[in-house]
């Protein structure tokens, strides 16, 4: 396959991240999850005690921060200015605000010039809620990868169960569903399928099909 730039976007834990890390893998292609980008400035303005609705201190900190994205063996690694907080940036504190923080205009635009930094190159999997539309408008391949709310929480579930974290369905639920509102409903570049966008409902789909279905449709674009 030629070194094309694929979009993934989509709600909340639709599987994009790991289907991203997969399809990356079997292609020779760099995954990017940019979710992780603005969950590290989340992490790091709580610890600081920044108002996640105080956008221009938000942008200050984000100015003097160094967000790097590294390949692991279990997928990417997270380090923020030098300190490796894969983990930490997954906790339920930073899933809570992270939404607050990413529908300021400095903050995106700043992000998306990053992140346009790293795609120049190609040979790309980029997952996000803009990739497609703000971030790589002319990607080559675009996919929204959706599923009802009810299948996402119950993967989200069964994730947290696997990685021993206690979590109920009921408030996954919920928590997902805030995130999407927040997402979609901002004024800068919200969460929305690009019109040139394939969608892909995964709620009957299995990760190695919706793998297989998306290398298909990169084998035909490159
Ligand atoms: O992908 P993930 O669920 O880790 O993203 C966390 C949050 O980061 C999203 O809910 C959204 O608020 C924000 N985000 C965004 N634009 C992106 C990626 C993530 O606004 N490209």
């Amino acid at each position: 396959t030629k070194k094309i730039r694929i979009a993934l976007d989509g709600p909340a834990a639709a599987g994009k991240s790991t289907a991203a890390k997969k399809i990356a893998e079997k292609l020779g292609f760099i995954y990017i999850d940019t979710g992780a980008m603005y969950r590290t400035l989340t992490y790091k303005a709580l610890k600081n005690q920044i108002d996640p609705k105080n956008e221009q201190e938000l942008y200050n900190l984000l100015l003097n921060t160094v967000i790097e994205l590294k390949p692991g063996i279990d997928g990417q690694l997270v380090y923020l200015d030098g300190k490796e907080v894969t983990t930490e940036i997954r906790q339920q504190d930073v899933t809570q605000n992270v939404s607050d923080v990413a529908l300021h205009q400095l903050v995106r635009s700043e992000m998306v010039r990053r992140q346009q930094e790293l795609v120049k190159n190609g040979g790309i999997v980029m997952d996000g809620r803009d990739i497609g539309t703000a971030v790589i408008p002319d990607a080559e391949l675009k996919i929204f990868m959706s599923a009802t709310a009810e299948e996402r929480a119950r993967r989200r579930f069964e994730e947290h169960q696997k990685q021993g974290i206690e979590s109920d369905l009921h408030v996954l639920q919920a928590e997902i569903e805030k995130r999407d509102h927040i997402d979609s409903t901002r004024a800068v570049s919200p969460l929305v399928k690009a019109e040139d966008a394939i969608e892909l409902d995964t709620t009957h789909m299995s990760i190695s099909e919706v793998v297989n279905k998306v290398t298909e449709l990169a084998a035909d674009r490159g």
